[in-house]
Formats: structure tokens, sequence, C-alpha cells
């Protein structure tokens, strides 16, 4: 990324909370075990803001000023000889930022900036999850909150300009789909030599390192019944012929992710054929709705009635309204944003719009006949319609 294209986000970004002062954090690098450090993956604002790919450092945008700060994280001798020297120089150079100052002084510059800024502007929306955050954002958003009369969160402002891709990120997303379909591609050609999921796993994860890439988030490689628990990640178990086998795995290219699932078998039954047929149709006809201008709201309405179709023709759903057991078999949403991160906010827009990258992403999970079907793509929507930018694959069983 240049520096030119940075300054135009920032530009944007500010233009939109009315030329305030914005700051973001970089993730902290979390503990793996005792001494060791978990892979590390940036934080998304930041790495748009910033192109940075390093832990603990941070930004400052001086939206009215036009001045920007880069935060080093202060780190001892012993931190720079394991871990590696930063070349600062290249830092201001590809970012376009004013200076560097170091950490041990980013609270006194921050007093400064609040003579003249009420208001610090930070991506910070606290959510409950089933693990522990990253503490750097919330660390941020304290000593921002102790130095500045009112701190307001911008993740909706970044997450609506990051929805609108640049052609160098769809140019960068067509390259984490391109080298995923190649890893599917030739899994499926020697499906019949796997045993175990994790033989599956091991190639996928091959061909994307060959590449200088690496998976955008956990393989998913799911034999028979483990289908249906919809993050399994274990990928320990036996490959059965007469079981299906739904993969789901994406590479991370350039910073940008891929998201694409695919259901095989070697030998079907009648009613995983049948199964499958009715999820393939229905995201056809999901993916044939997408162009701009068509409201949200009115996307998820006929989806519901598309999936209520594909669960009549399989016989799992007797009653349109009956909604529980609508959701038990389709528990999880149709589609999400894609990007820096694989669930990218598309910050909850009304209409679709050119320039979104979304997933497509119907599945049926029938936990007591052990069937768990998915069949995910990933979608551009262009001025006139739709980019099926993972079409290249084939769907079928
Ligand atoms: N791979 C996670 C998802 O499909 O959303
Ligand atoms: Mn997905
Ligand atoms: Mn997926």
């Amino acid at each position: 990324m240049d520096s030119e294209k940075i300054k135009k986000r920032h530009e944007q970004l500010t233009a939109q909370l009315s030329g305030g002062l914005v700051v973001v954090s970089s993730y902290d690098q979390v503990q793996l075990s005792n001494d060791m450090v978990a892979p590390f993956l940036q934080e998304a604002n930041f790495l748009w803001l910033t192109g940075i790919t390093l832990p603990g450092w941070k930004v400052i945008i001086d939206g009215i000023r036009q001045h920007v700060v880069l935060v080093r994280p202060s780190r001892s001798e012993a931190e720079v000889i394991f871990d590696g020297k930063t070349d600062e120089e290249a830092l201001l150079e590809t970012t376009g930022a004013n200076e560097i100052i170091d950490e041990t002084d980013f609270e006194t510059r921050l007093r400064q900036l609040s003579r003249q800024h009420t208001i610090a502007y930070t991506p910070y929306r606290p959510h409950p999850h089933h693990f522990v955050m990253n503490p750097a954002p919330a660390e941020l958003h304290s000593l921002l909150c102790r130095i500045f009369p009112k701190v307001v969160d911008c993740s909706d402002q970044l997450a609506r300009l990051r929805a609108i891709k640049s052609p160098e990120e769809i140019a960068a997303i067509r390259r984490a789909v391109k080298l995923t379909i190649m890893a599917f591609t030739a899994v499926r050609a020697q499906l019949e030599e796997y045993r175990y999921e994790y033989e599956v796993e091991a190639d996928m994860t091959r061909a994307f390192r060959r590449a200088n890439a690496a998976h955008a988030y956990q393989p998913i490689i799911a034999g028979g019944s483990h289908a249906v628990t919809l993050h399994y990640v274990e990928n320990s178990g036996r490959i059965m012929k007469n079981q299906a086998l739904l993969i789901d795995v994406g590479a991370r290219v350039d910073g940008y992710a891929a998201d694409i699932t695919r259901t095989y078998c070697l030998k079907p039954t009648k009613r995983q054929q049948q199964v499958h047929a009715a999820v393939e149709n229905a995201h056809r006809r999901i993916i044939a709705l997408l162009r701009p201008d068509l409201l949200i709201a009115d996307y998820l309405r006929q989806v519901d009635e598309i999936m209520k179709d594909a669960l009549g023709e399989v016989g799992l759903l007797k009653n349109r309204d009956d909604t529980e057991t609508y959701r038990k078999y389709f528990p999880h949403a149709i589609s999400h944003g894609l990007g820096i991160d694989v669930h990218d906010s598309l910050g909850a827009p009304r209409y679709f719009q050119p320039g979104m990258v979304l997933t497509v992403e119907p599945g049926i999970y029938i936990e007591e006949e052990h069937i768990g079907v998915r069949i995910e793509d990933d979608i551009l929507i262009t001025a006139d319609g739709h980019e099926n930018l993972s079409r290249a694959l084939s769907t079928s069983l």
C-alpha cells in the first residue's frame, strides 16, 4: 500500500467525523503458553488506516491539522534481539505519517491534543464473546476517557468505509480466492486418498504456505455429523466414503481473506444427494438476488423464503411459519462481509452497494441423520449486479 492511498483513507474518515481527532491501537501480542507468543494478526481498522502489521503500535490522526503520528511501543533490548528491529524510515515512508513518537510520550501528546479537541474518536465497542478480547483497544479507550471530555466510538464509520473495497483490495481478495480454489481443486482430485480430516487440512495448509500465504481462519474439515457443529475445527475424525465431507477453508493473501465451503461425498446416498441438491439450488437462487440498491431487509426476507423452499424440498419443514424448525436446520446467517476480517462488518447499511464483498453460504444441518451440507461463495457487488469471485470452483457433490 502506498502513502497516498493511506492519506485518502484518513481524509475519508476524518471528513465523516467533522475533522476530528482519531486514535487507533493495533492489537497487542497475547500469550500462547508460558513464554511463547500466539501467532499475531493485526487489528483490521489499524491495518486499513496504516498498513502496519506490527503489534503494539498506535496512530493519532488529527483531522484538522492533517497531522499523523505513529506511536512506537517501548521495547527492551532483549525484545529487539529476539523480535528484530523495525525500520522506522520505511514506516514513515509507507504510511505517510509525519512523525514517530515513543509510547512514553503518548500520554503527554494526548494531553496537548485535548486542548484543541474535546472529542477523541476510537473504534471501540465491547461485545460479549466466548473468548477474551484483545486488551489493546480497551486500554486505549480507558486512557482516552481519562484525558478527553468525550470519547466516541467510530466503529460504524470505519466499517462503512471499509465495506466499499478499492480495486486493489478487490484484487487481493481475488488472489486469496484463486489460491483457495487451487487448494480445493487439488483436494477434490484426490478425495479417495484421504483417510482422516487432518490429512485434508494438511494439504490445504501446504498449498497456502507454498504460496507464502496462510489460513484466514481455522479450517473446518468436517465429515458426517461433525459438519453439524458449525465451527468444528478439531479436524481429527475418520473420513467415511459414504458420509458427506464439509470443507470450509480460506486463504489470506496480502491481508485479505477468502472464505469458501464445499461439501463432497465419494459414495453419496440418495438422501445426501437430495440435501446437497437443495442447498445447491438455494445457493444459486440467493446469489441471483444480489445487485446494488437491493434493500438488505428485502434480501433477508427473500433468503428466508428460498431456504424454507429448500427445507420443504427435503421434507424437513412442513409449515413455513414454523420458525423454530426453520432455524433448527439452518441456524446461521446467510451472508457476512469479507475483507481484512473474515467476518468484515458492512457497517449495517440499508442497501447493497458496488464494491461490497460478501459471502453467500446456505446450509442444511440434520443432526439426527449425521448430515451437514454448506456451500459458500464470495460475491462482489458490481455496478450492475454481482460477480461470483469463486464461481470457478464447482459446487457439485
Ligand atoms: N468460515 C466461517 C464462516 O463461514 O463464516
Ligand atoms: Mn463465511
Ligand atoms: Mn466459511
